[in-house]
């Protein structure tokens, strides 16, 4: 548990007056491989880590939201029948999105004075966005004494990020919030939902992530663009193929190959590396389950070489922390991590060196950029839930 809950229950007595009824909490999530493959109907294997959000709360009797966001100091009222954005304090619009998403589906909600905190780093792609969903889903659950069962339960934070927030993200980071274990990665079948604990269990490793502490504006209308470029790509590989598929999980990179020439060559690198990360992520299951490190360590270098050229979702602080990262001795590999275009990297390091690793791995990168990156050594952590 990464935040104290009876402090934040605390909190929320000193800021309503009286104590919570409840505490609410999901985690942000670090992906090991299979960078925007979710949307494309194809692999993932992320963990859930020991940061999260955490939502105290207290029924009302009425239709109202009353909401103190903790780390901003901001307080917000929003009524359970009026959902719309705001775009002054644009994280009220993830509860009130979830809050949208439950009423088409005919849920009771319930009006509450509530506390948001989290020590999820925002906007440096560890998915704080995602576990303020989850953490509000579950929230309406325990209030209104319902319960969204099995995958339907992220579908429907994926819906809140399409439909209400207009971003076409893909499954991964509501399902790793949702359904995490302590101890385990998950490797997940984007198309089926179908997924797989696979334990964290290195006997001399541990997965460190790095924050680069820069945020890109541009994400998400790049992030867009990428979904963009998968689908015209699709589309090229249909007509030369006359084939129907859905997505790029139904093309082989012997399809793309064929079809090289019809399309232009971002499109063909877009589409090279969402089939080639299909493949790294099922062989990087394979070396988890098996504890192979070393193997592991260089899909991750792969995934990363094809996210920077292929993809084109790093920045040169990305690429300046793997690059430093790799040639530290105790590192087995070093990846860009979520969205892209700023943000955290993922490193898989001989637990003996990792002290180290990551004192140097700040200051060489401090030198280089002239910005202080953060260290975050976190095991696999649960998923959503009630707290305390
Ligand atoms: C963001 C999205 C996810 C996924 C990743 C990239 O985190 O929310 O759905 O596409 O980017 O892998």
């Amino acid at each position: 548990m990464s935040i104290d809950i009876s402090q934040a229950k605390n909190d929320f007595k000193v800021h309503f007056g009286f104590a919570p009824e409840l505490v609410s909490r999901a985690p942000g999530r670090v992906n090991i491989i299979g960078e925007h493959t979710d949307y494309n109907h194809g692999f993932v294997l992320p963990m859930a880590i020991e940061r999260e959000t955490l939502i105290a709360a207290r029924r009302r009797g009425d239709r109202t939201l009353n909401a103190f966001a903790a780390n901003l100091g901001a307080s917000v009222e929003a009524s359970l029948d009026n959902r719309v954005r705001d775009p002054r304090n644009s994280w009220i619009d993830y509860v009130l999105g979830v809050a949208d998403e439950l009423a088409k589906l005919d849920k009771p909600l319930t009006g509450a004075d509530l506390m948001i905190v989290g020590d999820v780093p925002i906007g440096c792609g560890l998915s704080s966005s995602a576990s303020l969903e989850m953490a509000t889903l579950t929230l309406f659950e325990a209030l209104g004494g319902f319960k969204i069962e099995g995958a339907e339960a992220p579908k429907l934070g994926q819906r809140v990020e399409n439909c209400f927030l207009g971003l076409n993200t893909g499954i991964m980071d509501q399902f790793i919030s949702r359904m995490g274990k302590r101890g385990h990665a998950l490797f997940l079948d984007c198309r089926s939902h179908a997924y797989e604990l696979v334990p964290v269990a290195f006997a001399t490793a541990k997965f460190a992530i790095a924050n680069t502490c820069v945020s890109r504006g541009l994400t998400s209308s790049k992030y867009n663009e990428r979904v963009n470029e998968c689908a015209e790509a699709r589309a090229v590989m249909n007509a030369q193929l006359e084939r129907d598929g859905t997505h790029l999980r139904d093309f082989s990179m012997d399809d793309l190959n064929a079809c090289r020439s019809a399309m232009p060559d971002n499109v063909f690198r877009r589409a090279r590396h969402v089939i080639g990360d299909n493949a790294r992520t099922l062989a990087a299951c394979g070396a988890m389950r098996a504890g192979q490190t070393a193997a592991l360590g260089k899909l991750m270098n792969d995934g990363d070489a094809s996210c920077r050229e292929d993809y084109e979702i790093t920045c040169p602080e990305l690429d300046a922390m793997t690059a430093i990262a790799r040639a530290i001795p105790g590192c087995h590999g070093a990846r860009m991590t979520g969205a892209g275009f700023g943000g955290c990297t993922v490193n898989l390091v001989e637990t003996n060196t990792l002290d180290q690793f990551g004192e140097r791995l700040m200051a060489e990168y401090t030198a280089h950029t002239g910005i202080e990156g953060e260290m975050i050594v976190s095991s696999p952590a649960e998923g959503a839930g009630l707290a305390g």
